[in-house]
């Protein structure tokens, strides 16, 4: 089994004041998708942005948009989401899990591609019983909410597990993911990486993006 590596730069990273110019940089540094990190201060204690900015990515942006949905109440949010130019959009399992088939539901009537995510402290049992309908799974390293965080290497063995189990979805990997820290991702299991600080902090961001593919 053997899943195309896709590069996702996180634009929380990005300079909001260029976001056009960000979005372009990316996709000219060969990025695969552009990484939205949605934060309501309440889930997370930060706040980042809403609808009107992804439809405004939308807009501007020329590759797939994955959206990483970081707020209570999921369920409210698909279609919005959705329709503000979503194309992959994940959910955290700790914010749905009283309602989660429910939940799950609603993003699958979105018609995009879902994903769950699950923080450090939560495992991917609860995920068991509903691989065959999610299309990716989110395993962050490090907990949501901030950029610039240290890898938690741990977190990779949910990974294994998940392959074990013969998951066949997309596995993203999100927060301090570098050059350094993507092989031993893709060694466990992951195709999907996302990289904010190590990305949009590079200078030459398509040669920061060649390494995390090749190392
Ligand atoms: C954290 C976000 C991440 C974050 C990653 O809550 O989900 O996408 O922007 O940033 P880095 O790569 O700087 O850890
Ligand atoms: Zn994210």
């Amino acid at each position: 089994m053997s899943h195309p590596i896709r590069i996702a730069p996180s634009l929380l990273a990005c300079d909001f004041a260029h976001l056009a110019d960000e979005l372009q940089r990316a996709e000219k540094a060969g990025a695969d998708w552009h990484h939205v990190d949605v934060m309501d201060g309440n889930f997370v204690p930060n706040l980042s942005i809403g609808p009107p900015v992804v439809q405004a990515i939308r807009a501007s942006g020329q590759i797939p948009l994955d959206v990483h949905l970081m707020i209570t109440e999921p369920k409210k949010w698909a279609d919005i989401y959705a329709k503000a130019g979503a194309d992959v959009l994940t959910f955290h399992y700790e914010a749905a899990k009283d309602d989660f088939p429910a939940t799950l539901e609603a993003y699958r009537a979105t018609g995009c591609v879902v994903g769950v995510a699950v923080n450090p402290p939560c495992g991917v049992e609860p995920l068991r019983d509903y691989l065959d309908q999610i299309d990716m799974i989110l395993v962050m390293s490090v907990h949501a909410g901030f950029g610039g965080q240290s890898f938690m290497p741990e977190v990779l063995d949910k990974v294994r597990q998940l392959r074990a189990w013969g998951y066949s979805g997309d596995i993203q990997i999100d927060g301090g993911v570098t050059d350094q820290t993507a092989p031993a991702c893709i060694e466990a299991g992951a195709n999907v990486l996302v990289a904010g600080t190590y990305l949009f902090r590079s200078v030459d961001m398509a040669l920061a993006m060649r390494a995390m593919r090749v190392s």
